[in-house]
């Protein structure tokens, strides 16, 4: 289906996969950051932002095929970098499994390989009902809000909540339950990330209450030869809670590259 979706700056491509229920905006810092240097694809994914919301299921390798799409769409044939945050890692996780071709480089932002337990499955499933039934998303923004962020970025930065609080909720119950659907039934990827050949940048949150340590951890063992770093003073959403550092590791990420 058709995305939305941002083109700014020169150079090499880049692709910026946001995370759930949020939309392209969420990288209005690396857009003039690392959109100086490279050429930065910043899609809205099927649902969020300004592209359409379907009806049914929004299956991880549905949402990856889109960005397949759109690259097609915009003539870029040669591989990229494809960076996702925490739900757009998943996405790139998709690609780098089943369209390893498509891929220069891999950097996988506050996110993990594994499924989700019966249990989280289970959760999302009693969200997707109860936003459906209440015909808006104030129930899984009220769920997800105070886990997304450090103490310090409740306490110093109430700005940047705001606006990622009503970036949230703006994305249609529709699709914040499809979505939801989707997620429980992603794959597991732990298996595939020891296939991917292409230089791989792990970044995580030194706060992230979403997901532990553990898993970038994980990611990085499996992964021969993967950059990790942790990012200080974030939580789940470090390309607003700390971008000089998030930028830094990606902008150096990027230069060993070429
Ligand atoms: C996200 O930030 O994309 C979500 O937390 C992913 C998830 O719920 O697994």
């Amino acid at each position: 289906m058709l995305l939305a979706f941002d083109d700014v700056g020169p150079g090499p491509v880049v692709v910026l996969l946001h995370g759930f229920s949020l939309d392209r905006s969420m990288w209005s810092q690396q857009k003039s950051s690392i959109g100086a240097i490279y050429r930065l694809i910043l899609p809205d994914l099927r649902g969020h932002g300004s592209t359409a919301a379907p009806e049914g299921i929004y299956n991880v390798d549905a949402m990856a095929d889109d960005v397949l799409e759109l690259l097609d769409g915009l003539q870029i044939h040669e591989p990229v970098v494809l960076g996702g945050l925490s739900m757009g890692g998943y996405i790139a996780l998709s690609i780098a499994a089943r369209h390893p071709e498509r891929l220069k480089a891999l950097m996988l932002i506050n996110t993990k390989a594994s499924a989700d337990t019966p249990e989280a499955a289970t959760v999302r499933e009693q969200l997707a009902r109860q936003v459906e039934a209440e015909g808006d998303v104030h129930s899984v923004v009220a769920t997800m809000l105070p886990k997304l962020f450090a103490r310090g970025t409740f306490e110093h930065h109430p700005e940047v909540v705001t606006r990622l609080q009503n970036q949230m909720a703006r994305t249609p119950a529709r699709a914040v339950a499809g979505t939801l659907r989707g997620l429980a039934i992603r794959p597991d990827r732990t298996d595939d990330l020891k296939k991917i050949q292409v230089p791989t940048l792990i970044l995580a949150g030194s706060e992230d209450a979403l997901i532990p340590l553990d898993e970038s951890d994980l990611m990085a063992r499996q992964l021969t030869g993967a950059r990790r770093v942790v990012i200080p003073e974030s939580g789940h959403l470090s390309p607003l809670e700390n971008p000089r550092a998030t930028d830094a590791a990606i902008l150096e990420f990027l230069e060993s590259l070429w």
